[in-house]
């Protein structure tokens, strides 16, 4: 996947790009990112790429004539024009649906604003796909353009070590809920301790107490993110039991987000021993 950044402020990127898993997937081709300055689109001897509003008012506006040449030239740069995402706080709010959507692009072009942020026309002629990034104000569109860049990486195939962890997560297609409570090692800490029920090996009753922690979590703190989806979930489980064929020792049936899937069957002691000692389950 290619991002092509248009800013007036580059180097901002240049730390986030050369650190960890963003770098990695730069470094195996996973991923390719390319900074652009504005600036070098500006003609005249000022590099002026701003200007006072019309009718008054506060700050300054970036300028049509700098900012659709520089656009147009870099969607020339690859074969495809790719996808232009204009950073804004008025634009449509970026959730982890949105994030998903991006992922499937080849190519995404960031546009970052400065000041007041563009002249309307620059909307109007390119027509971007207008994302904020929460109903705050940023004093400009690159750490924005970061967030975008950082939560769509996860979602490209060969970034994250564990392909399902980007399903698992808060928000994310498993099943939209908050994650369940994570722990590791040591058992007790403090006097607190971990779930029994993680130490038990039992892979079945493990998925029943994550799908019930998710539940409890999210309808205790974004109680919104289970409008609908809780019942879809039992809906689903319902029917996926009403279809099961009678057998004998079947393995147990766990939900798995909207999804019901087989249990492993349950483990030895040494299997489960071994789990506790490399925690990754
Ligand atoms: C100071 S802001 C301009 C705000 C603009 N005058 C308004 O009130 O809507 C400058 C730039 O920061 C970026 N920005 C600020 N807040 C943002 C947000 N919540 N999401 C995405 N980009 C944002 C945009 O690129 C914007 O053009």
């Amino acid at each position: 996947m290619r991002f092509d950044v248009l800013t007036l402020f580059p180097g901002i990127f240049e730390g986030y790009l050369s650190e960890s898993l963003l770098k990695d997937a730069i470094e195996r081709g996973a991923l390719e990112v390319h900074l652009h300055n504005m600036r070098d689109w500006a003609n005249d001897k000022h590099n002026t790429m701003d200007d006072r509003p019309f009718g008054g008012g506060p700050g300054m506006v970036l300028k049509v004539d700098r900012i659709v040449p520089c656009v147009e030239e870099v969607q020339t740069y690859a074969e495809r024009p790719g996808r232009l995402v204009m950073l804004t706080p008025q634009g449509r709010p970026l959730t982890q649906r949105v994030v998903e959507e991006l992922a499937q692009e080849e190519r995404i072009l960031l546009l970052c604003g400065r000041y007041e942020g563009f002249d309307q026309r620059v909307v109007e002629i390119l027509q971007p796909d207008e994302i904020s990034i929460g109903d705050y104000v940023l004093n400009g569109g690159e750490v924005a353009a970061a967030v975008v860049i950082d939560s769509v990486m996860r979602l490209i195939p060969g970034v994250l070590g564990d392909e399902n962890s980007a399903v698992v997560d808060s928000f994310s297609s498993g099943n939209r809920l908050l994650e369940e409570d994570q722990y590791t090692r040591p058992r007790e800490y403090r006097g607190l301790t971990v779930p029994e029920i993680l130490l038990s090996g039992d892979h079945g009753a493990i998925e029943r107490w994550r799908l019930s922690n998710r539940r409890e979590k999210t309808l205790a703190r974004r109680p919104d993110l289970l409008d609908g989806e809780e019942t879809k979930i039992d809906e689903d489980e319902k029917k996926k039991k009403k279809k099961r064929p009678k057998k004998a020792k079947e393995p147990e049936l766990v939900a798995e987000s909207e999804n019901v899937v087989e249990a492993k069957p349950s483990e030895t002691p040494e299997a489960a021993d071994a789990t506790e000692n490399n925690v990754d389950v």
